[in-house]
């Protein structure tokens, strides 16, 4: 049976292997998914191990940046991000190496909430790899703008350059800001400590902007409770942008896309329990 697993550490907790599960048996694909505890000194000679039979791997914290370095050859948009999440076994037995974690979050706006960002005022919270990854899909959609706002203005500043070539975008501080947006995504890891980084409120117009966090938990984060009291038109957590970042990396080593609804309703229904 082709075997893929998902590198991590830790890693015991990774919701991947029954996203994959629930994929293989909807669309009737024999694969076998499992969790592998990479050690912090040695992902490469772990991953390159496991490719000796293995098809595929997805790819997780803290190693993205080491499975760039591994892969022998990148997607446009893993080049980009700077980091991969997907690893691929080509037929010539090379690594190929993919970032889908941006286009799961462009897909779970566009398909799953229905929400066109072409023409939008995006701003996008924090300035790490969570941005850096993001940024690549979110331009492809022709927003109106995106405004990279981070802590250390410094890091936004860096990525704005980056991606400046592919569109509209901009760097700056929390407080310099006060126009109402389209669309606020929060890819800080303040929500981890229930923090939410601290942007005016005007930022929001009322039942209009749509307020999106990467991160998610059995409660409201932080940072969607924010948005909720200030009357974002539209709150979401990132649980569907993990089954589409999921769906992403099943459609390139299986091409059949799954239907992430089912599996998303059962991530919501099993992190309620
Ligand atoms: P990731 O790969 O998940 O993006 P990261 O690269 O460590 O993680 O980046 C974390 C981001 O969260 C950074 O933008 C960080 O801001 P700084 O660059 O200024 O450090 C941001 N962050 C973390 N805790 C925060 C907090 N309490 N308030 C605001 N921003 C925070």
């Amino acid at each position: 049976m082709d075997r893929y697993v998902v590198f991590g550490n830790p890693i015991g907790h990774s919701k991947s292997p029954m996203i994959h599960k629930l994929f293989a048996e909807q669309t009737g694909q024999s694969l076998d998914y499992s969790t592998l505890l990479a050690p912090l000194d040695d992902f490469s000679g772990c991953a390159t191990s496991f490719f000796q039979e293995g098809r595929g791997a997805n790819v997780t914290v803290p190693f993205k940046e080491d499975a760039y370095r591994l892969a022998n050859s990148l997607t446009d948009r893993a080049q980009r991000a700077g980091a991969v999440n997907t690893l691929s076994k080509l037929a010539d037995g090379t690594l190929l190496g993919d970032n889908t974690d941006g286009a799961g979050l462009v897909r779970d706006l566009t398909v799953n909430a229905g929400f066109s960002l072409t023409g939008k005022r995006v701003l996008l919270l924090g300035a790490g790899g969570a941005v850096r990854g993001a940024l690549e899909p979110l331009l492809a959609e022709k927003p109106a703008s995106v405004i990279i706002a981070n802590r250390t203005v410094d890091k936004a500043e860096l990525l704005a350059e980056l991606f400046c070539d592919l569109g509209p975008v901009s760097a700056s501080g929390y407080d310099w800001l006060r126009e109402p947006v389209d669309v606020i995504i929060n890819a800080t890891s303040a929500s981890l400590t229930g923090d939410v980084p601290p942007i005016a409120e005007s930022l929001i117009e009322p039942g209009q902007t749509l307020c999106y966090d990467m991160m998610y938990s059995k409660e409201p984060t932080a940072f969607c409770r924010w948005a909720s009291e200030h009357g974002a038109g539209v709150v979401m957590d990132g649980l569907g942008m993990l089954a589409e970042q999921a769906a992403e990396a099943f459609f390139l080593w299986r091409g059949v896309r799954p239907d992430t609804a089912p599996v998303l309703a059962e991530l919501r229904r099993q992190l309620a329990l």
